[in-house]
């Protein structure tokens, strides 16, 4: 589906967001903590943009994406503004099998990216895997409204104009009906905090960006991983 939309992704993201996407990938390379001398993994990196926020920063970032046609729209994007040098990789992974060692990352990040990802459990044992004691996993996902107005605006806006208008623009008119289905399927701030927890992250907690239509939520790889060998074995496992 993403491959298919690959060319028009960008041009929509900005449009049906009214331009705040901008921001919000902003807040999520602040929240990563992104500067020089930080490594960070972009998951589901699709076309780049919330690669290029976290680059901008001066962080070394790797990007992947199991969809390659979204993927190679980045690299003209990062010489572009400059950054090639801060993005140390483009790799096509999928997130529930990422090819990197054990305690690689100081920060993994996920923009609009855990809602689509088949096994959710699954991917946060590899994040949970890949980043170093004390990373930082940040999630960026549309979320629930908190304000009662706003919900049924969104919903409203949800359910008629975004199909259509990301349907035409696009020519996939699918995966614009796909996008608002998934976001209503996807938790809730609260459920996801849980989810994260149970996931075996700690000091979880969440920001909403514009009354809650996006939130950015943050755990901490704990110092404990499950190993998957006798009880008694070193927990350097
Ligand atoms: C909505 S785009 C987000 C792209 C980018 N992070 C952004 O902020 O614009 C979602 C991306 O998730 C990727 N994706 C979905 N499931 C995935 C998985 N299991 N492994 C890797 N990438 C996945 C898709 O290929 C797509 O490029």
């Amino acid at each position: 589906m993403f491959g298919s939309i690959a060319r028009r992704y960008d041009i929509l993201n900005h449009l049906l967001s009214l331009g705040l996407d901008f921001y919000w990938w902003r807040e999520m390379a602040r929240a990563a903590g992104a500067k020089p001398g930080v490594r960070i993994l972009d998951v589901a990196a699709g076309t780049g943009d919330s690669t290029l926020a976290l680059a901008k920063r001066g962080a070394d970032v790797v990007a992947s994406d199991f969809t390659i046609p979204m993927l190679a729209l980045g690299p003209e994007k990062f010489n572009k503004s400059g950054v090639a040098d801060s993005v140390i990789g483009s790799v096509g992974a999928d997130a529930q099998q990422l090819p990197f060692r054990d305690s690689s990352f100081d920060a993994l990040t996920i923009c609009y990216g855990v809602r689509n990802v088949e096994n959710r459990e699954k991917a946060y044992a590899e994040f949970n895997r890949v980043l170093k004691p004390g990373g930082r996993l940040v999630i960026l996902e549309f979320s629930r409204p908190r304000r009662g107005w706003l919900r049924s605006f969104y919903s409203a806006y949800s359910r008629y104009l975004l199909p259509r208008l990301g349907g035409w623009i696009s020519g996939d008119k699918n995966a614009y009906t796909y996008l608002p289905e998934s976001i209503k399927r996807f938790p809730p701030q609260t459920d996801l905090a849980l989810e994260l927890k149970n996931a075996g992250f700690t000091d979880v907690t969440w920001r909403d960006l514009c009354l809650g239509v996006v939130a950015i939520h943050v755990g901490i790889r704990g110092n404990q991983r499950e190993c998957p060998q006798s009880p008694t074995a070193p927990m350097s496992c």
